[in-house]
């Protein structure tokens, strides 16, 4: 179990993502970029927070915003320079953060010369680099399609296009401009590794790794269950955590970390992993990655038609999935702790009301779950979700190409557009609501996504003076991991497993006991605690709103508290 006095530096690290398209932009291109990020390291010094996960800056043709690489050793114009990377990893160092970058190795660009190579002709040396196949013979009438396999890319349509030169399909779970890579060619991994050499000799402090649990497929390629959109399959099985998985990340790590020193972050972004795949992944005698991104809390309000059919969140639900995992990582490996990223709306406006109690409540929970939290920009100010008033606003190649074919397919495009705003990435890609000036403070021109209009009041600057901002509830969560080992690595127990608006815990380590009560729900609610805890300190809160008295807490709306008892306490 990791505990003192070995626990990893990362157990007692926040990590503070910077998707770099939307954080500041220096040029007034209206596209954030690398001078931009280092003007601003203030802010993220002044939070407090340990490392930077910088979204994918290499040379793309920007079809999914940086996840189509076309040269993983080049950093795209629209984001600066290599110097001016150099310059930002540098004054990150200086400050006493870290930074890792995103490794995005399942797929590249079908603009990267490996793939121009691959796609020449059947003999290219690097044919087999990606995943070529023939159309389904025989073709059945009835069937989707000619596609090798019947499954359904994650951005709409199937995950294979036909590539003229030589007659054959190739692979790509999503764009067709991002075709999967094929490691189970060992060029292809020795050329990874090379690569991810190159970058920590530079400097890096690690990486975050793009749907990792993707890279080994099953050879057969077999088709799914047709549960997609126009009858095609769901091939999840056949693509995730697949048979040579662990292997692959072994490899990954000796050949790419032994023999380093330093203070690394490896993390795995693994859509579908279960906790019982997640626990050998971040088994430490493993040698894997540190830590995974798993789905599940995430998927809870997804109904039966997937992410774009959302129905409401069962808080029960939520706590028995977060719950599961502490127990499941709790004696091996560890857990990321996040409810945002580049890819999910504002925690805000899904699981709160879009105030700023409930921006803070739900952090104070998160936060203080056993595991390394993840900020995504933005949310440490309570940024919500976006009025996207109609398709013309929206820029997401996921979002557009469900629009597309969701109304081609004849859905009514308002009921689809009511699911892009309360679901769709982009609500996270608005610019960062710096000031309450033009474009928000993001850049002197027009912003590639527009700016929220709530940033008038929404914003850092009219927080950074006012103690009670969402903001500066961030900063004392941030800095309660730091100081408090019992945030750190003490063991966690939940409790209210049954009630529908409360989310409470306990965190103990020797002597020392937290506990997190958080009323999660705009109607006042009021639970019992054990006698112990009226002796309690409290250690923080979100609201004037509460009153404990011997036996009861009495919480106002998103009132959330963290009491703490001592050895000496009773
Ligand atoms: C996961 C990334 O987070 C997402 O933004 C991207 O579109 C896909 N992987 C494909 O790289």
């Amino acid at each position: 179990m990791i505990d003192r006095p070995t626990a990893p530096w990362w157990t007692s690290a926040v990590v503070y993502q910077v998707y770099p398209r939307s954080f500041a932009d220096s040029t007034g291109d209206g596209i954030g970029d690398l001078v931009g990020i280092t003007s601003r390291l203030d802010h993220l010094q002044r939070l407090g927070v340990d490392v930077v996960w910088l979204s994918p800056i290499y040379l793309s043709p920007q079809a999914d915003n940086g996840y189509d690489i076309s040269d993983y050793q080049a950093v795209d114009p629209v984001f600066g320079t290599l110097e001016d990377f150099d310059r930002l990893l540098a004054q990150v160092h200086e400050r006493g953060m870290r930074l890792v970058m995103d490794l995005v190795v399942n797929h590249t660009s079908d603009e990267h010369p490996w793939f121009v190579e691959s796609r020449s002709g059947k003999d290219n040396p690097k044919r087999d680099w990606y995943w070529w196949r023939p159309a389904r013979e025989p073709f059945t009438a009835g069937e989707p399609g000619a596609e090798p396999t019947n499954w359904e890319s994650f951005f709409s349509g199937p995950t294979w296009t036909l590539d003229e030169t030589t007659g054959e399909y190739y692979l790509h779970l999503f764009d067709r401009k991002q075709p999967d890579l094929n490691w189970e060619n060992p060029e292809v991994r020795a050329a990874v590794h090379e690569m991810m050499r190159w970058w920590l000799d530079r400097g890096v402090d690690g990486f975050r790794m793009d749907v990792i649990n993707f890279i080994s497929k099953h050879p057969e390629l077999r088709d799914g269950p047709t549960t997609g959109t126009g009858g095609l399959g769901n091939g999840f099985a056949q693509f995730a955590t697949g048979p040579r998985v662990h292997e692959f990340l072994q490899e990954m790590r000796r050949e790419v970390f032994a023999g380093r020193t330093g203070n690394f972050l490896t993390v795995g972004e693994m859509p579908g992993v279960t906790w019982e795949d997640a626990r050998l992944f971040t088994d430490p005698a493993r040698g894997e990655v540190d830590m995974v991104f798993q789905f599940e809390h995430v998927s809870l309000d997804h109904g039966p038609g997937g992410k774009f059919d959302p129905k409401p969140l069962d808080l029960r639900d939520l706590k028995a999935s977060l719950g599961r995992w502490q127990t499941a990582l709790g004696e091996t490996g560890w857990n990321s702790l996040y409810w945002n990223n580049h890819d999910q709306p504002r925690v805000v406006s899904r699981f709160g009301d879009g105030s700023r109690e409930s921006a803070t409540a739900l952090a104070t929970v998160l936060h203080l779950h056993r595991g390394t939290p993840y900020v995504y920009q933005g949310e440490e100010l309570g940024m919500t979700n976006a009025p996207f008033a109609g398709v013309d606003d929206l820029r997401d190649v996921e979002s557009l190409n469900h629009f597309h074919r969701a109304v081609e397919a004849g859905q009514d495009p308002e009921a689809v557009l009511t699911a892009l705003r309360a679901m769709g990435r982009d609500n996270a890609r608005t610019p960062v609501q710096w000031t309450a000036d033009h474009e928000a403070g993001f850049t002197d021109g027009t912003p590639w996504i527009a700016v929220n209009p709530n940033h008038t009041w929404l914003n850092a600057a009219a927080q950074y003076d006012d103690p009670h901002s969402v903001f500066h509830h961030y900063r004392r969560l941030i800095e309660l991991r730091h100081t408090r080992p019992v945030v750190a690595v003490g063991d966690f127990t939940m409790l209210l497993a049954d009630h529908p608006h409360v989310y409470a815990f306990e965190r103990r380590l020797d002597d020392v006991r937290l506990l997190v009560v958080a009323n999660l729900h705009g109607t006042e609610q009021t639970v019992d605690l054990a006698p112990e805890w009226a002796g309690a300190t409290a250690v923080l809160s979100n609201t004037a709103g509460h009153d404990v008295d011997a036996s009861r807490a009495i919480l106002q709306p998103w009132a959330a508290l963290v009491l703490e008892l001592t050895g000496g306490q009773s």
